[in-house]
């Protein structure tokens, strides 16, 4: 090859080499980071809807308690409490259940902050919501303010029932 017409030829078979070695490695990559769902309803990946189904209920709702609870579910549906979520003041049923099997103990917070966190005295709140000033509503029954006095006295699940 190093005379006639082709002898500067080589530089272009290396450059044609080169290319094809690009070509096909992009087509064998697209091949490894294309998902497999990809374009199936069109320019996504249709396995992300099922993706995002996936993920566990976090929370779901007084009536999944009152599977396995009674005495509580019953005294809360009758009382003042009932608009509260037991998952509001206890936490998300998958903290504590799993595909029907209890995994984790559920937090019982007895704690005066859980109440008074609705239910303290606040210019802000309306009139019409029961709210007492902590100090003076625990004097007027000579008690002192320990952490769990508050459910002493009423029953978290009817409060009013004392
Ligand atoms: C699949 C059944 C099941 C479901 C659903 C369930 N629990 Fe439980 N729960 C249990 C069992 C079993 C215990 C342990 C029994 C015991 O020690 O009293 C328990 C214990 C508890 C306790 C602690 C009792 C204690 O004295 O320490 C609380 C609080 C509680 N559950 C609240 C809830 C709430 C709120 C929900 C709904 C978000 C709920 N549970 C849903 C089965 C269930
Ligand atoms: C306003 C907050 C609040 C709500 C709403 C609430 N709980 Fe409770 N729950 C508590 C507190 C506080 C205790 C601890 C009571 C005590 O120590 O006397 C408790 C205790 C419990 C216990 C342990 C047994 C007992 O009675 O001491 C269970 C089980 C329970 N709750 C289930 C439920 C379920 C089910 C619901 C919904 C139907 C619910 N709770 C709604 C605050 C709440
Ligand atoms: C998430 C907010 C919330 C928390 C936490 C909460 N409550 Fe309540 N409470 C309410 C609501 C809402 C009512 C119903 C108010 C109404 O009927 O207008 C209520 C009603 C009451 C009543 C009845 C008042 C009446 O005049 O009928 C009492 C007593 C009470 N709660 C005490 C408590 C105690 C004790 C705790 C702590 C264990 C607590 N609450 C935690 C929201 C809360
Ligand atoms: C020694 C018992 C006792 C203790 C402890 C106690 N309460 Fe009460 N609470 C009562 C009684 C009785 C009533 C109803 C009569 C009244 O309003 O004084 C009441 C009423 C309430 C009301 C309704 C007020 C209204 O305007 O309708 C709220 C809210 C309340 N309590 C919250 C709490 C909170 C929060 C705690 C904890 C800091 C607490 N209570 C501790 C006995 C108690």
């Amino acid at each position: 090859m190093s005379e006639g017409p082709l002898r500067h030829a080589k530089h272009v078979f290396r450059v044609v080499i080169l290319l094809f070695v690009v070509v096909a490695a992009m087509v064998l990559g697209r091949g490894f980071f294309v998902p497999d769902s990809w374009g199936e309803y069109g320019w996504y990946r249709a396995d992300a809807v099922a993706d995002h189904r996936a993920p566990l209920a976090r929370h779901a709702g007084d009536a999944a308690c009152g599977e396995c609870h009674d005495v509580q579910p019953e005294r809360h549906v009758a009382g003042s409490h009932r608009n509260v979520k037991c998952e509001l003041c206890h936490s998300v049923l998958s903290d504590h259940v799993v595909d029907g099997e209890v995994v984790a103990e559920m937090p019982v917070p007895e704690s005066v902050e859980l109440c008074s966190r609705c239910h303290r005295a606040l210019n802000a709140r309306p009139a019409r919501f029961p709210q007492v000033n902590l100090k003076q509503h625990l004097a007027e029954f000579e008690v002192d303010l320990e952490s769990d006095v508050c459910v002493a006295c009423h029953d978290p699940h009817s409060p009013a029932d004392l």
